[in-house]
């Protein structure tokens, strides 16, 4: 497998609006990030990811771009991004941007040219058409957020494709000035020397031929025409060939339904299309035939089962990238640990999950001191567009009974992991003198970045040592992974290996206690203890018949 630094790397990902606010408007802005660089450093992190900063009227708070060469007014200027760039870079980090070119804003020049008249130049940058022969929308297709895919526009009489809000409206990837306009962008960005992409969305770039509608109901899910699309190689390659092969750079391509035998397609590492995907099959663990909104127990079986999968499937061609949360997904401690019983312990279990495995880590803003999700009393507290027509969807319109509704916002709304970055615990967790755009999770008294720094035995510190070992080990960027345990209901167990040296990682998923006994070729007690969640393990302790506590998690390396 050859080295990369992208497979070295820790990233960090930051939501500009929620991270931290410099001038006191109670919105996140460059300048804010640019004060807490000294703290990314110091927790060990190699490449930050942002999410959207350029010209947008934020109906999904810079998901919408309105201008792809300009900085979003409440985040500062050129100049301030400048400045942020050359502070990453100064610390020896990287810096892996937003590139969100499914769609655009419904405000960007080229989406007000192109509604103004069917002759425009700009008409078929987007993706146009009548209405069908029963005067209905062009298809059946619903958006990822809810509703038709289609919305009327007055001016010529048509619809616009949206497979996200009303204000994104889809670009037209066949047309090759468009996309020509796209790489174009990249480059600019390139040349101001940043490290990377994360590619919104990617794989929906390409659409069936004809638009298709499925099945005969009035609205249906599209899926099958959108993502993974006939043309959506074609494409990556000829970006990859006039863009990204050009720069040393990293991509990773945000690809909802990506399976592992896509995955290895587009990220072989002969194929030049990306370096890794974000897939999203562990996140539907908790979600039922209602989709993610239908919330159901996840099992360690069901989550094991996906990852174990992944791992294997890329384990000679491709990369897997490893997250548990970002910023449209709830809190991991919340989801997947034990946020009010064992908060500590399950946050440093989930952390040693994630950087032990095989791939690169990604750890969102917060994750690092254990951000939970939030309950806000009243749907008026959120601000999520996805949530909110979710909530006039099910509630108002189909009658769902409001407790059923917000509990599942509760669990799976975007805005668990949207709340105020919690620095410490002055008023709103230190993120802002104003009135932050939303509120902060009242934990921040003691849940909180100062701290989680101030006490060694902390998460915070748990991901500092979990990075410095990435550092000085190679096991854990390149070494084979290998199940074991398999059918265990509490623990997920693997071993890693290179050139002969063996790592055996052991995690309790759970608050009991269960005991088990290792296969008879990792039964043998010679070992090291390499990183523990709890801090007081008993060195002569027996490891063949094993108990673990509360969410423990061990890595030890076998001597053999
Ligand atoms: C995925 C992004 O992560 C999400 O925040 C956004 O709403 C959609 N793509 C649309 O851009």
């Amino acid at each position: 497998m050859k080295k990369a630094f992208w497979k070295e790397a820790v990233v960090y990902q930051i939501y500009p609006r929620s991270f931290m606010d410099s001038n006191g408007d109670g919105i996140g802005d460059l300048q804010g990030i640019a004060s807490k660089l000294d703290y990314l450093k110091e927790l060990g992190v190699d490449v930050i990811w942002l999410s959207p900063v350029f010209k947008s009227p934020n109906d999904d708070n810079g998901y919408d771009i309105s201008d792809y060469r300009d900085i979003m007014d409440e985040f500062g200027t050129m100049a301030d991004w400048e400045q942020l760039l050359e502070g990453i870079h100064g610390r020896g980090m990287k810096l892996m941007m937003d590139l969100v070119v499914n769609h655009s804003s419904d405000e960007h020049a080229w989406f007000m040219e192109s509604r103004s008249s069917k002759d425009s130049p700009y008409r078929d940058y987007y993706i146009w058409r009548p209405a069908n022969e029963k005067g209905e929308e062009p298809n059946n297709w619903v958006s990822f957020f809810g509703g038709s895919a289609w919305q009327y526009d007055e001016a010529t009489g048509e619809y616009f494709l949206h497979l996200f809000s009303k204000k994104q409206p889809d670009l037209n990837w066949e047309n090759p000035t468009l996309r020509k306009e796209v790489y174009d962008m990249m480059t600019f960005w390139l040349d101001k020397g940043i490290d990377g992409f994360r590619m919104d969305v990617i794989n929906c770039i390409s659409k069936t031929p004809g638009l298709p509608s499925v099945g005969e109901d009035r609205y249906a899910w599209g899926g099958e025409h959108f993502m993974n699309g006939p043309r959506i190689h074609e494409f990556l390659q000829e970006m990859n060939r006039e863009v990204l092969s050009k720069y040393d750079i990293m991509t990773v391509g945000e690809m909802p339904g990506a399976t592992v035998d896509q995955a290895k397609l587009y990220t072989g590492e002969d194929r030049g299309e990306l370096n890794m995907v974000f897939q999203f099959e562990h996140m539907d663990v908790d979600s039922g035939p209602g989709g993610k909104w239908d919330v159901r127990p996840w099992t360690l079986k069901g989550l094991r089962d996906i990852l174990h999968k992944w791992q294997v499937g890329l384990e000679h061609t491709g990369w897997n990238s490893l997250y548990l949360n970002n910023h449209d997904q709830p809190r991991m401690v919340s989801r997947f640990g034990d946020a009010e019983r064992y908060h500590k312990e399950s946050a440093k279990m989930l952390a040693t999950l994630l950087h032990t495995l095989k791939g690169t880590p990604y750890i969102y803003q917060g994750e690092e001191f254990g951000m939970t999700n939030v309950k806000f009393p009243s749907i008026n507290d959120y601000r999520d567009i996805e949530t909110l027509n979710m909530y006039r969807e099910h509630h108002i319109e189909q009658g769902k009974p409001e407790a059923q509704t917000m509990a599942s916002i509760y669990a799976k709304g975007r805005d668990n992991a949207r709340t105020p970055m919690q620095w410490d615990a002055s008023p709103n967790g230190g993120f802002t003198t104003g009135t932050p755009w939303i509120a902060s999770n009242p934990n921040y008294v003691t849940i909180n970045a100062e701290q989680s720094i101030n006490d060694p035995d902390s998460i915070f510190h748990y991901y500092k040592k979990l990075i410095a070992l990435r550092k000085q080990h190679a096991i854990i960027t390149y070494g084979r992974y290998e199940l074991i345990l398999p059918e265990h209901d509490e623990i997920y167990a693997y071993t890693r290996e290179l050139d002969g040296e063996l790592w055996l990682v052991m995690l309790n998923f759970f608050g009991g206690e269960p005991v088990f006994e290792l296969p008879e070729h990792l039964a043998h007690n010679a070992r090291e203890l390499m990183i523990s969640s709890y801090d007081d393990v008993d060195a002569a302790q027996d490891i063949r018949h094993l108990k673990l506590r509360p969410y423990e998690a061990r890595v030890y390396k076998l001597t053999v």
